[in-house]
């Protein structure tokens, strides 16, 4: 297997001819996201330099027991990260997965890890969602989901039964959504490309996704400024970010003029 792990035109040529092939014979392609895509959107991603992580200790913002302990805090937390979702608008990476879409249909999947509905904005219409959305609230009692109004503060109850509603997103030491995940399990065990994007690959079950399509067989193109430990299942690594690196890939496989 050739690991060309150079930024530059070696690495574009190789993941270019990988995708090209995969449209022009209608396989399978899958890709999954995590916060990197939407950093140049200016949304923090969660560690690395100025990361979510570094000012904030999970355990107490992104666990079923930080909730139970103070539910006013983590919803004050979840509504500050809203805002700032809702201030930025998808960036040209987005809009290049949306562009595959287009032209893939539903030979393409695009999985995220990511909770900011910026896929969609950019129109992905079919985006597995595999930690949930912070746009959204589920009823602690009847597990009802409901759209937050841009402006919510507070906790806010569920419309339906009256009870709190907590952030519609996966807390750690919770299961994924089970069809969500099963969905993400499929197309990664029968992508012919995959590729991975904007991710550090080290929450699990989610980074896992790269193992099972490797071992599957597919062509996996990372993208990703840093190395990350699934930099080494990749046959082709694009050193750069996504809002450069995606955009240049679909010119040099011909899916959008160059
Ligand atoms: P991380 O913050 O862990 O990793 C972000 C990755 O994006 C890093 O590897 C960066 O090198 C890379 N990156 C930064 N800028 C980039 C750019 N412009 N283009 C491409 N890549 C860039 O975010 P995730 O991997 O998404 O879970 O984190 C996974 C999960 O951990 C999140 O879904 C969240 C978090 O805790 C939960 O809250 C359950």
């Amino acid at each position: 297997m050739i690991v060309d792990r150079e930024p530059g035109h070696d690495a574009l040529a190789r993941a270019a001819e990988l995708l090209r092939r995969a449209v022009r014979r209608r396989q399978p392609v899958a890709a999954l996201t995590g916060a990197g895509i939407s950093a140049e959107s200016g949304v923090p991603t969660f560690r690395g330099s100025g990361g979510l992580w570094h000012g904030f200790r999970p355990e107490e913002l992104a666990t079923p027991a930080a909730f139970a302990r103070d539910p006013q805090r983590v919803w004050e937390w979840y509504h500050w990260r809203r805002g700032l979702v809702l201030a930025a608008e998808p960036n040209p990476g987005h809009r290049a997965l949306a562009v595959l879409e287009e032209r893939l249909q539903d030979a393409f999947t695009l999985i995220t890890q990511n909770v900011d509905g910026l896929h969609q904005r950019a129109g992905s219409r079919r985006v597995v969602e595999l930690h949930g959305n912070l746009l959204e609230a589920r009823c602690t009692r009847c597990g009802r989901v409901e759209p937050l109004a841009p402006e919510a503060s507070g906790i806010p109850n569920c419309p339906a039964c009256g009870a709190m509603q907590r952030p519609n997103v996966v807390w750690f030491g919770e299961p994924l959504p089970g069809a969500a995940w099963a969905r993400a399990r499929q197309a990664a065990a029968t992508a012919s490309v995959f590729l991975v994007i904007g991710t550090s690959a080290v929450v699990y079950p989610a980074a896992g996704l790269v193992e099972v399509a490797a071992a599957a067989g597919a062509g996996v193109i990372e993208i990703n400024p840093e190395e990350t430990p699934v930099s080494d299942l990749a046959d082709s690594v694009l050193r750069q970010p996504a809002g450069e690196a995606l955009p240049a890939l679909l010119r040099e496989a011909g899916i959008v003029p160059g």
